[in-house]
């Protein structure tokens, strides 16, 4: 039935050309809807007693090296995972054209950082941008910017699949065309058939490059970093994911393990629910992925040559805007670990994992905590052994939009340790916190924090500071 109603929908394409192009986006949507099947009724579960910690040779430490020749540069090729869109912060766009700190967006920073690298080490390393459907049309005008800068910035588009109804397990689209909201892209795993069925592949391998180094677009600490390319390069390993010490804070990220001495991704969806507190504790894993991915091309080439990549599916339940509850079938790049040679992780500096995920995130990078050159953030460094202040902004702060009316400026946080702010809370300029601060506005009242206020270890839940 599933392959009827693909047909119907490749039928209804006019054009040869974009028909033989989605035609081979929905082929590829079926193969993964089979095997989500397959693996469905086989009731496929990992054996947690073949899980073990990850051996010395999984995860190397991240070391500086001295004196390596910048000429290796000329074999890397950056890649942003710029598919997802600026939603959860209350955005229209592409997420990567938020602006983060000083007027500049995510994308600027990226492109201002190899564009730095560029010039000072006189290479010509391109930026590559992969983007679903949804961010394909405005970074293309976006980028246009850029034209004149000393960085070769290309796009590739990633597939398109449908999301179908749980109940029926058809796909809710009716035609090719069909809204938006009916479609999904796949998740970052698609980076592999992404880059071959545009070309791209092939183009960076004839173009000498060896490399590429993956990230998302809103982790602002992933730099490309010289030391971990010559050490990559020095164990001539295929891929290697960078993974860095886990805190109580992130128990739920993917970590490295030994599966029957074989380097595999792990992630908690993939758990027994009677092993999901082992999965979390810091003892066993130590570690997590920071989505930050270096990957030989010519590996890439040959897995997909060969037809052996088998990303573990990520099911993710939706409910659309009528109510329907919908699936999508997903793969992570990270999985892709299983099918390289050499594989490792890299344990890295925590500064490497920089995300900006909610407005909470965005009032530690807008603040004088980091300072900023050349598109790259560094933790100002009379802060670096204290660690980074918990800040947890409330529903009213979710929206940027919201955020920014919400702070006059960005408070003085050099001293702080944590920070709570909830309900109708207004801050104004000058403000500093230091130490705990708790700002509770209860339902129907209003607090205001006046210009200048210093608040040390306070809690407030109270109107009288308006
Ligand atoms: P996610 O939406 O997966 O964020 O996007 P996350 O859950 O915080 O990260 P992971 O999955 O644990 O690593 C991560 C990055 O991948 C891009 C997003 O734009 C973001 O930069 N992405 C995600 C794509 O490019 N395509 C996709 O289909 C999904």
């Amino acid at each position: 039935q599933m392959r009827n109603e693909i047909n119907k929908l490749i039928e209804s394409v006019q054009d040869p050309e974009e028909k033989r192009h989605f035609a081979n986006e929905m082929q590829n949507f079926f193969m993964l809807f089979n095997r989500y099947l397959q693996e469905k009724a086989r009731g496929e579960k990992l054996e947690w007693n073949r899980v073990n910690s990850p051996s010395a040779d999984h995860v190397f430490a991240y070391k500086k090296v001295d004196g390596v020749d910048p000429k290796i540069l000329d074999k890397l090729a950056v890649v942003c995972l710029n598919g997802g869109l600026g939603t959860t912060m209350g955005c229209v766009g592409p997420k990567s054209v938020i602006e983060v700190r000083d007027g500049l967006t995510f994308l600027d920073l990226k492109v201002r950082q190899i564009e730095h690298l560029n010039t000072e080490y006189g290479c010509q390393v391109p930026l590559l941008l992969m983007n679903s459907f949804n961010t394909q049309d405005d970074t293309d005008r976006v980028i246009r910017k850029y034209e004149n800068h000393n960085i070769n910035i290309l796009t590739f588009q990633q597939s398109r699949h449908p999301r179908f109804s749980k109940e029926s397990l058809l796909p809710i689209a009716r035609s090719a065309g069909d809204d938006k909201a009916k479609w999904y892209p796949p998740g970052h795993g698609d980076i592999f058939d992404a880059l071959h069925n545009s070309g791209l592949l092939d183009k960076l391998i004839a173009a000498g490059k060896e490399y590429i180094f993956v990230s998302n677009v809103d982790n602002l600490g992933a730099v490309v970093d010289l030391s971990i390319l010559q050490s990559i390069m020095d164990k001539q390993a295929e891929y290697v994911m960078e993974v860095t010490d886990k805190t109580k804070a992130d128990v739920k990220g993917g970590t490295i393990i030994d599966y029957d001495g074989q380097v595999r991704l792990l992630e908690v969806a993939q758990v027994p629910a009677d092993h999901v507190e082992d999965f979390k504790s810091v003892k066993k894993f130590k570690i997590f992925n920071t989505n930050n991915i270096w990957i030989n091309l010519k590996a890439i080439k040959r897995v997909i040559d060969n037809d052996e990549l088998n990303l573990e599916i990520i099911v993710n339940n939706k409910v659309t805007d009528s109510g329907e509850a919908v699936i999508q079938l997903e793969t992570a790049i990270g999985a892709a670990i299983k099918h390289f040679k050499n594989a490792a992780g890299i344990n890295v500096p925590r500064s490497r994992f920089l995300p900006v995920k909610s407005c909470s995130d965005l009032l530690l990078i807008k603040s004088g905590l980091y300072n900023l050159e050349h598109g790259v953030l560094t933790m100002n460094p009379s802060r670096e052994f204290q660690g980074t202040p918990v800040v947890k902004l409330g529903d009213t702060f979710k929206k940027v939009a919201n955020f920014e009316k919400r702070f006059k400026s960005i408070p003085d946080i050099t001293e702080l340790d944590h920070l709570t702010i909830n309900g109708d809370v207004w801050v104004g300029k000058k403000v500093t916190f230091a130490g705990t601060v708790i700002i509770v506005a209860n339902e129907g009242n209003r607090i205001q924090i006046p210009d200048g206020t210093i608040l040390e270890n306070s809690e407030s839940s109270n109107p009288d500071m308006t």
